[in-house]
């Protein structure tokens, strides 16, 4: 019996979840029924990734023994630093963090995805390893050798640490706590839903969490954070964002970092990804992007509004980090190492009910055709 079809799977349900919601004429998001805003005011990244695997905001004790995990697992065996040593360096860094990622599964084989203590182990350690990578990553390519996390550190300071070998100014790592916080979890978009195709077949979630990285990388998911900043590259001034969004509309150009499938007025992540722009420019000085930005959001509203498209949590998230100074093509990689704990907590969730995911299709081609021998074709 043939069903609709709906392109892109617009609007169709492919679980039951209560991670997170969204409320896209509201501008509303949760997780699990907190909103991003209060937990960007009192939580952190770590705190958010436990409530979201388990469902409930920790306990002192069950907070610090997460903490403490997550901690002791954040170096990386020596031979994924051999591998990524044998990528390409100009390659981009989310094709290196997916082969990583699936490397980590060959380490730790565990492949019963029914043990509950094996599942909590792979989340800790996919939580703990993603900026290990790609911090090492990022520096193996400009030929710096990786430096090892410090257990003193918090999350987003070790980063930080990692990738500069010097501790931050305290309000860059809150700042990126918060972003990190902010790309931790998005209901059923294009990368946990390809998770959960993978995870569907009882793969391990080394392999799962790659697939989904593979999914994020895209310049109309992920990716997009990347181009935001070329495009505001590119327009360099706010006097010409005017014409820049105008001639991109009239050449059916879509424009970076806006537009959402749920979001019909301003995504509530960009709102707050505004509001920490705002906090690091009067600490440390504006940056000649946000000012561009400003202009486009203002010069498309007037041409886009009507149409439900507004920026999306893509449109200021690589302002902060390029005034951070981190390179470009990490701002996808970035979004991967916050949005694991989303993925793996879909992947739990699911593990509890699961089914392959076999959907159908709908035949447009021929059938009873002839074979043609080949010289008569
Ligand atoms: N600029 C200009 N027009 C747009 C844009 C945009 N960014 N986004 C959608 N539209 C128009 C589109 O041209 C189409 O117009 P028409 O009906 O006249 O042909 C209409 O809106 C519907 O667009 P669609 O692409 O069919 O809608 P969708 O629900 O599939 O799009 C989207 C969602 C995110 C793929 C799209 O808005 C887009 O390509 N945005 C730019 C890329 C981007 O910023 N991606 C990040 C998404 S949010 C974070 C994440 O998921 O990673």
């Amino acid at each position: 019996m043939p069903h609709d079809f709906m392109p892109g799977l617009a609007g169709v349900p492919a679980a039951t979840s209560s991670i997170s919601d969204v409320d896209g004429q509201r501008g509303i998001l949760e997780y699990r029924g907190i909103r991003i805003e209060e937990l960007c005011t009192h939580s952190s990244y770590l705190e958010t990734a436990y409530l979201l695997l388990f469902g409930h905001l920790p306990a002192q004790a069950e907070f610090q023994q997460w903490t403490s995990d997550v901690t002791r697992h954040r170096r990386i065996k020596f031979r994924i630093i051999d591998l990524l040593k044998c990528l390409p360096e100009q390659g981009h860094p989310m094709d290196a963090l997916q082969a990583a990622v699936a490397a980590l599964g060959m380490f730790y084989p565990g492949r019963n995805v029914k043990d509950i203590e094996n599942n909590y182990w792979s989340a800790v350690r996919l939580v703990a390893k993603l900026p290990t990578i790609v911090a090492a990553w990022a520096r193996l390519r400009h030929g710096d050798a990786p430096i090892p996390p410090r257990d003193e550190l918090g999350f987003s300071e070790n980063f930080f640490y990692m990738l500069t070998e010097s501790v931050s100014h305290p309000l860059w790592a809150d700042i990126f706590d918060d972003c990190l916080i902010l790309h931790a979890e998005h209901t059923m978009n294009a990368s946990t839903f390809t998770g959960l195709v993978t995870a569907s077949t009882l793969a391990d979630p080394y392999t799962v969490v790659a697939s989904s990285i593979g999914a994020l990388k895209g310049p109309l998911h992920g990716g997009a954070n990347e181009e935001v900043v070329v495009m505001l590259k590119d327009i360099r001034t706010p006097d010409h964002a005017q014409s820049f969004v105008e001639d991109a509309l009239n050449n059916k150009k879509k424009l970076m970092g806006f537009g959402h499938r749920v979001y019909k007025v301003k995504d509530p992540r960009a709102t707050v990804l505004q509001g920490l722009c705002q906090r690091l420019f009067k600490e440390c000085g504006s940056s000649p992007l946000y000012q561009v930005a400003l202009e486009v959001e203002r010069a498309a509203g007037t041409l886009l509004n009507g149409k439900g498209i507004y920026p999306n949590v893509d449109f200021y998230s690589g302002i902060i980090y390029d005034k951070m100074g981190i390179d470009r093509d990490l701002f996808t990689p970035l979004f991967a190492m916050a949005r694991v704990s989303g993925w793996l907590a879909h992947w739990l969730e699911q593990l509890r009910e699961n089914k392959l995911f076999r959907p159908d299709q709908i035949y447009s081609g021929e059938h009873n055709r002839p074979y043609l021998p080949l010289e008569q074709r």
